[in-house]
């Protein structure tokens, strides 16, 4: 059993929610440091809402489309996650550029999942690129957010192999999986305070069960993730 209360977690996301539902998984292990306190979308259809319903986990809708500039969406956000009081944000691909108040306010709680070995390959068509490129090897990120889009310091990256014959299609359905490992796998290293950030850096210690300084994470095709 884990000594620590469970930190609270709202996640940010804009669509299917596939991500968020590798975090709600995890979180049924009742040592798992962390626990999904309410998910919110800027899109009413997201998909991941009615995952998250179906979970009973409060599920909210702020649709930006009613608010006349982002500015003001941004701020109903804001002012959702001050009454959840989350101790970590997780975006799980949520579609929206974030302001520096808004990151200031989460500095060093608010984590983003990526697919690509950032800082490869920031912005959409990740799988597009990484075919157009010619890369033998994709991969996904997890990484504490800044002001910047998908940048700010590392967490954990996952590598796959890109196959020959691969399509943009095949890469996400394989990368998709690892996503769902490394997330999690994330998550739990910043519930329990083992990366956290330190000026413009992450700074991961190694966890009793790993042999290794644990600080990076590769994930097999089958899914598999060994810290290295
Ligand atoms: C995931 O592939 C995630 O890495 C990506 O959106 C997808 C969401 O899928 N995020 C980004 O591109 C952020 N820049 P999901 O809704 O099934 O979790």
């Amino acid at each position: 059993m884990s000594a620590a209360p469970r930190k609270r977690v709202a996640v940010l996301l804009s669509g299917r929610g596939s991500n968020m539902a590798a975090l709600l998984d995890a979180a049924k292990d009742p040592a798992y440091p962390a626990e999904i306190a309410a998910v919110l979308s800027n899109r009413p259809d997201a998909g991941g809402l009615d995952t998250a319903r179906a979970a009973g986990i409060e599920a909210v809708a702020i649709d930006h489309k009613l608010f006349a500039s982002r500015a003001a969406h941004e701020a109903a956000v804001a002012a959702e996650l001050t009454r959840i009081a989350p101790d970590i944000v997780c975006l799980a691909g949520y579609m929206r550029l974030l302001s520096q108040d808004f990151t200031d306010r989460f500095r060093g709680r608010m984590i983003n999942i990526h697919p690509s070995l950032l800082p490869l390959f920031p912005g959409l068509h990740t799988h597009e690129r990484v075919l157009a490129a010619g890369m033998r090897v994709h991969g996904c990120t997890v990484h504490f957010v800044t002001e910047v889009m998908d940048e700010g310091p590392i967490i954990a990256q996952a590598a796959i192999a890109v196959l020959p014959g691969d399509t943009p299609d095949a890469l996400a359905a394989r990368l998709i999986r690892a996503e769902h490992r490394l997330y999690a796998e994330a998550l739990r290293l910043v519930a329990s305070g083992r990366a956290r950030m330190s000026g413009d850096r992450a700074v991961l210690s190694a966890p009793e069960t790993q042999s290794g300084p644990g600080d990076i994470l590769l994930a097999s095709d089958a899914g598999r993730i060994v810290a290295l």
